[in-house]
């Protein structure tokens, strides 16, 4: 059996610590350890970026990094994007411009999103093809998906809205 170890991130601004093996993925310790379930599992292989999530800033297909390797470092889920009144800028793109059917691609499309309009906010829709295309769906088609984030773009509602990082301990 596994050794269990201590580790420590910080969840858009809230301290969490848990113990864990050293094998669990990052996507299994949102999920179940800390109950974070907007983080979506659809391959665990890293083909479809459904697990996608930024890690210290940058968007990483969270079933590709182990937990312990997250350590000390901040996360942002889906959960985190949007404000306490509002949803996140592309979030409301995506409700917008009809950008999904299912939605089990959403949280994964949404966070690789922002992370591809922190970089390049003013993305041609090549750059926002290519910024999504590790991230599969297969309901829509893929133009809606492009379309709302060249209008997040547009309107300057780049997704730069991740939360300060807070020290409060839990
Ligand atoms: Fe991580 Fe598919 S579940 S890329
Ligand atoms: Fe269903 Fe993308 S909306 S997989």
């Amino acid at each position: 059996m596994a050794t269990s170890v201590r580790m420590s991130v910080t969840v858009y601004g809230v301290h969490k610590s848990a113990e864990v093996e050293p094998r669990l993925l990052l996507v299994h310790f949102l999920r179940e350890t800390l109950g974070l379930t907007g983080t979506h599992i659809g391959c665990d292989t890293s083909s479809c970026g459904a697990c996608t999530v930024h890690l210290d800033g940058e968007a990483v297909k969270s079933c590709t990094v182990l937990a312990v390797q997250a350590d000390g470092g901040a996360v942002t889920t889906i959960e985190g994007m949007a404000q306490e009144d509002s949803l996140h800028p592309l979030q409301e793109a995506f409700w917008e411009h009809h950008a999904l059917q299912c939605g089990y691609c959403t949280p994964g499309m949404i966070m690789a999103a922002a992370d591809l309009l922190e970089r390049t906010p003013r993305p041609t829709e090549a750059q926002v093809r290519e910024g999504l295309a590790g991230n599969l769906c297969r309901c829509t088609g893929y133009n809606n998906i492009v379309g709302a984030v060249l209008a997040a773009a547009e309107h300057g509602r780049r997704g730069a809205a991740r939360r300060p990082a807070s020290t409060t301990p839990t």
